[in-house]
């Protein structure tokens, strides 16, 4: 949510923050701004929309600043116009400031300022940063800064630039995502490690609750309350980290097309022989491992999906009972766990604000938690007992994909580990599971090679009346079992990619009510790839079909019965996704990947913003 950049150095500024910009838009994309100090003038630009919309006006000016600050925007406080873009200035114009998250006391706050006299200019809560740290100038910017964030509560990563400080810029973070990138002579910032690679490797990272006073050569790092901090640089080796298309239209399709080097990378060195599993970072004790009574897996979105699977995966495998939550609700419902418990959070980015706060309510109440995600360094990793990564590379477009499939992996990873501890799986069926993970990269390039098939049903979907309306804007998802889960990822990426009602149901729930919504405009996705269950669910199949509801199916290649089952559209032949056979865990690591190629294709029918949905940000760093 909202990305951040700043720069200081030898170099023009402004190339290397639209720089920034364009590679954070993925963060937000309401609106965007920069300003660069020059000739003790802050030049502030700032324009609603996307960051091309900026990259327009900048156009009409001319900046040789070496140093500056700029913003991509989800609006949360004030709707996305010029006014509400950042950065926002204090009410002399001599202090500007960018911010990602929200100052939940800025409504006080504000009050308190606009009663001592303060102009406001917007309707954010982010303005209220730059008056209180004019209300503390006296001189020293990095003190100013330090007491302003003493009275702000939220979550924060700012920067600060000041036409008094000319060669410097101050930073701070309290839960959201902020990183430094140095080279000797220029400090790079970002909210994201992927957005500097190209500049730089080394990188500082602060803690929540730390701030920097940086210019070439003298960064000083300090807690809020003024301890000074020693930090030495990480350094980050991250080739697939880079943000670049590689020649594809989207990110979406690119990162689709990555996912079989994206298991080969997630099993590498971590799958060994017989089945036998290594985790580089599973660190916890064996006497803990036997101590373990209850998991519990902790995520959003997407990545709750994983967790799903992640429940029938250890239960299978280690008998041991797992709850999943989403995150924002596990938090306030005050749940019971103990030093027992066992907690997988699974994230992505590392930043989503309510798996972050899932995790501290975890660790409050004694239990250990593991932390599953793609992004290095991100703030899980420094919540979290342990981190697993995911390994998937930089994952740009705002729809999941790669990372999903990567989440799977490094789950029946942690399953099989912890099940190698406990000796609950017969040697032959550790084989079989080997094998079959062996096999998944190479099965998944067999579903990316034929496109087509999936391409045709997404185009005869996008039909228009002659009104010129959509015929079918309601769509249902349907599993059983493992293939529940992905009837609701399936649901997930046609509504955040093509704007389409789709709604997921468990196949047996359907009865209960939900066949009520069933018309011959209201396309049924069925996915069929567990076997136990698989009568159960033809019978559901039969159910939707009395109804004249169109329906297609996601099913193994050499399921001889399902096409007879479910008639193709007329001028297609076949409504069913084939995906290679595999064992029942696996699946839906497979049967995920038809439903991402029609999420995509729906999108691009029907026009849409496939990387940069309306309304939606990459990294949800908000409540
Ligand atoms: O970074 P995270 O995995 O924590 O993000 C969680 C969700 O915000 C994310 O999966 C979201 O649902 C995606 N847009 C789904 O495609």
């Amino acid at each position: 949510m909202c990305g951040i950049v700043g720069y200081i150095g030898p170099k023009e500024a402004m190339p290397l923050l639209m720089e920034g910009l364009n590679k954070l838009s993925y963060r937000g994309y309401d609106s965007a701004g920069v300003a660069i100090l020059e000739n003790q003038e802050l030049q502030v630009v700032k324009k609603k929309g996307k960051v091309a919309v900026l990259a327009g006006e900048i156009t009409k000016y001319t900046f040789g600043g070496k140093i500056g600050i700029a913003h991509t925007r989800w609006a949360t406080h004030g709707e996305p116009s010029d006014r509400n873009s950042h950065p926002h200035a204090d009410c002399s114009g001599k202090i500007a400031v960018v911010h990602n998250g929200i100052i939940e006391n800025y409504s006080s706050l504000k009050k308190h300022l606009q009663e001592k006299g303060h102009k406001f200019a917007s309707e954010t809560d982010s303005e209220v940063i730059a008056h209180l740290i004019e209300v503390h100038y006296k001189g020293n910017l990095e003190e100013a800064v330090r007491q302003a964030v003493l009275r702000m509560i939220g979550a924060f990563a700012i920067v600060v630039i000041s036409k008094d400080h000319p060669n410097q810029l101050i930073v701070a973070r309290q839960d959201c995502p902020l990183v430094i990138g140095i080279n000797d002579n220029e400090i790079f910032i970002a909210s994201d490690i992927p957005v500097l690679l190209e500049h730089t490797q080394k990188f500082l990272f602060l803690d929540s609750g730390e701030m920097a006073a940086l210019s070439v050569g003298d960064v000083r790092i300090s807690t809020f309350n003024g301890n000074r901090v020693q930090k030495l640089p990480q350094i980050i080796n991250w080739e697939q980290g880079k943000i670049e298309k590689a020649g594809y239209e989207h990110f979406m399709l690119k990162e689709i097309e990555e996912q079989p080097r994206v298991v080969r990378d997630t099993l590498r060195g971590r799958l060994l022989a017989g089945g036998l599993v290594e985790l580089e970072d599973f660190a916890l004790p064996e006497d803990y491992l036997s101590q373990i009574k209850r998991i519990y897996m902790l995520a959003c979105g997407t990545a709750y999906h994983a967790g799903l699977i992640g429940e029938h995966i250890f239960e299978d495998l280690l008998r041991i009972p797992v709850e999943v939550d989403l995150a924002s609700e596990f938090r306030y419902r005050d749940p019971i766990l103990d030093e027992n418990t066992l907690v997988i959070a699974i994230s992505q980015s590392g930043e989503t604000a309510d798996t972050l706060a899932g995790i501290k309510e975890a660790k409050a109440k004694g239990a250990k938690v593991i932390a599953i995600t793609n992004v290095i360094g991100s703030s899980i990793t420094r919540e979290a007992d342990h981190t697993i990564y995911t390994r998937a590379g930089a994952e740009i477009a705002v729809a999941s994909t790669k990372a999903f499939i990567a989440q799977q992996i490094v789950m029946f990873l942690i399953a099989l580990r912890l099940s190698q501890h406990a000796g609950s799986i017969a040697g032959g069926v550790l084989h079989e599971i080997a094998q079959a993970l062996h096999d998944l990269p190479v099965q998944i390039q067999s579903i990316l090679d034929n496109h087509q098939p999936i391409r045709d049903l997404a185009k005869h979907l996008a039909q228009q009346n002659p009104c010129g309306h959509y015929k079918y804007n309601d769509f249902f998802f349907l599993g059983r079992g493992l293939d529940e889960p992905i009837a609701r990822e399936g649901a997930l990426k046609l509504r955040e990619i093509s704007y389409i009602h789709a709604a997921a149901y468990a196949a047996g729930e359907l009865k209960h009510g939900n066949i009520a919504l069933l018309t011959s405009q209201t396309p049924v996705i069925v996915l069929l790839t567990q076997e136990r269950i698989r009568e159960k669910m033809i019978s559901n199949i039969m159910e939707v079909i009395a109804r004249e509801a169109p329906v297609m199916a996601v099913a193994y290649e050499d399921d001889n019965e399902i096409a007879s089952i479910v008639p193709p559209f007329s001028g297609l032949s076949s409504n069913v996704m084939r995906i290679p056979r595999t064992i029942s865990w696996l699946a839906p690591i497979l049967a995920t990947i038809p439903l991402q190629l029609l999420a995509y294709y729906s999108g691009l029918e029907r026009g849409c913003d496939v990387d940069q949905p309306r309304n939606l940000a990459k990294s949800v760093t908000v409540e």
